[in-house]
């Protein structure tokens, strides 16, 4: 996967081959992922906020566990990435001078980070105390590779990967409002923390001086695409539950190579494997709007993977902010949800983000 911007091209591919700093790992000074009472009221005073109380579902259903299982999945991954992030601030990790960026200072960023991290913990620790209350397996964290080295970049992917979440979260709802019964209050829980994580991506767009709020509606997603794109800060290996015993999909790498701009352009891409205009064709997901599906074109091989192009039509009705492309089987298809695109997938989620 690789995630691109205009202002930085993020060259993001698997993690293990370009970091030089030791993987990420657990647990935290705090306790978390197993903190004790007196632990969790000191992740809560700094949170601002305690863990939910009301009663937790007795019954869930395994779509509805699935999606818990990507969920805490993610917080995982975020608390580990929120964790590093702050102590690069407030060490004065090079790079990572917050203060320089007027108009902030660097006390202010520790203390929005702090919050963040705290948040996030008690977000893993809610979703496993849901699975455990129906007896259901919890998820462990694993170890952790971030492809960044400066503020500027690492605000740019919390960028981008909170927009998947939020592009996560109203699916995972919906998946709950289907099954109805037990799982109701999880329809609400689920848009408080949606709001939440929409809160911190106004402060991500905001440190890079872009309008706080990206668009009207904001892009979807799929939790087959979620889970692909969190596999990026993975150490393979690393988990201590096998990622395979999560039923969703694991798709192949969909690298975009060019700069997207807010405007009507061609994009380069590449994959591992052989395609063909015949057989296979881009899908954009942009805003709530149907997916959009283009012919690729000028396949070649190169350094063994296959490089090809696609038109990225941004004015005919994209959102600013997150675009997610899908290289899928068939051609001249047109798709009515983001689910039957994933269902079509072979290569992505390429991570577009515009403005
Ligand atoms: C929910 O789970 C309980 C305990 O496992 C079981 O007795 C009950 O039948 C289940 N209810 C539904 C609606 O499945
Ligand atoms: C923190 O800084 C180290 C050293 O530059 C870097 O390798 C790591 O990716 C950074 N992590 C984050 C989340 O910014
Ligand atoms: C991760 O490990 C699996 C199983 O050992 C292997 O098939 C896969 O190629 C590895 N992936 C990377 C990116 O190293
Ligand atoms: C398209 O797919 C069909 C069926 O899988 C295959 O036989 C054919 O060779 C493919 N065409 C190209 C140009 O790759
Ligand atoms: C952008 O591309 C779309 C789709 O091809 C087209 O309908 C639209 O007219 C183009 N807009 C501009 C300003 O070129
Ligand atoms: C999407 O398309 C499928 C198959 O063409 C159809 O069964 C389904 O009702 C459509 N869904 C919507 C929301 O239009």
């Amino acid at each position: 996967m690789r995630f691109t911007s205009p202002q930085t091209l993020l060259t993001l591919t698997v993690a293990a081959t370009s970091v030089a700093a030791a993987p990420f790992e657990y647990p935290l000074p705090d306790g978390f992922p197993t903190p004790s009472p007196a632990q969790i009221a000191a992740i809560e005073q700094l949170a601002g906020g305690t863990l939910p109380n009301g009663p937790s579902p007795a019954n869930l259903t395994k779509t509805a566990i699935t999606n818990l299982h990507l969920l805490a999945l993610n917080e995982f991954f975020e608390t580990a990435y929120f964790t590093e992030l702050l102590a690069n601030v407030t060490n004065d990790v090079p790079g990572y001078d917050a203060g320089s960026i007027a108009p902030l200072d660097k006390t202010y960023v520790v203390d929005a980070l702090t919050a963040v991290v705290n948040q996030e913990q008690l977000h893993a620790l809610g979703i496993n105390a849901i699975l455990a209350g129906a007896g259901h397996k919890i998820i462990k964290p694993c170890e952790y590779e971030f492809p960044v080295t400066t503020f500027k970049q690492a605000i740019l992917l919390a960028q981008t990967f909170t927009d998947v979440v939020l592009g996560t979260l109203p699916k995972a709802q919906a998946i709950f409002a289907a099954d109805g019964g037990d799982e109701s209050p999880l329809i609400q829980l689920f848009g408080s923390v949606l709001a939440q994580e929409g809160e911190q991506a106004g402060f991500y767009r905001y440190v890079q001086k872009k309008t706080p709020s990206a668009a009207p509606f904001l892009t979807g997603g799929s939790p087959s695409f979620t889970f692909t794109a969190i596999q990026a800060f993975i150490v393979n290996g690393s988990c201590p539950q096998p990622l395979p015993d999560i039923a969703l999909t694991t798709f192949g790498t969909l690298n975009v190579l060019t700069t997207p701009e807010a405007k009507n352009m061609t994009l380069d891409f590449s994959v591992s494997g052989s395609v063909s205009p015949f057989n296979n064709s881009i899908v954009y997901l942009s805003g709530q709007n149907l997916p959009v599906a283009v012919p690729i074109s000028n396949v070649k091989p190169v350094a063994g993977a296959f490089q090809f192009q696609a038109s990225f039509p941004f004015e005919s009705g994209f959102a600013n902010g997150l675009t997610i492309a899908a290289l899928v089987k068939g051609a001249g298809t047109t798709f009515n949800s983001t689910d039957s695109v994933a269902k079509a997938t072979v290569y992505g989620p390429g991570l577009i983000e515009v403005d």
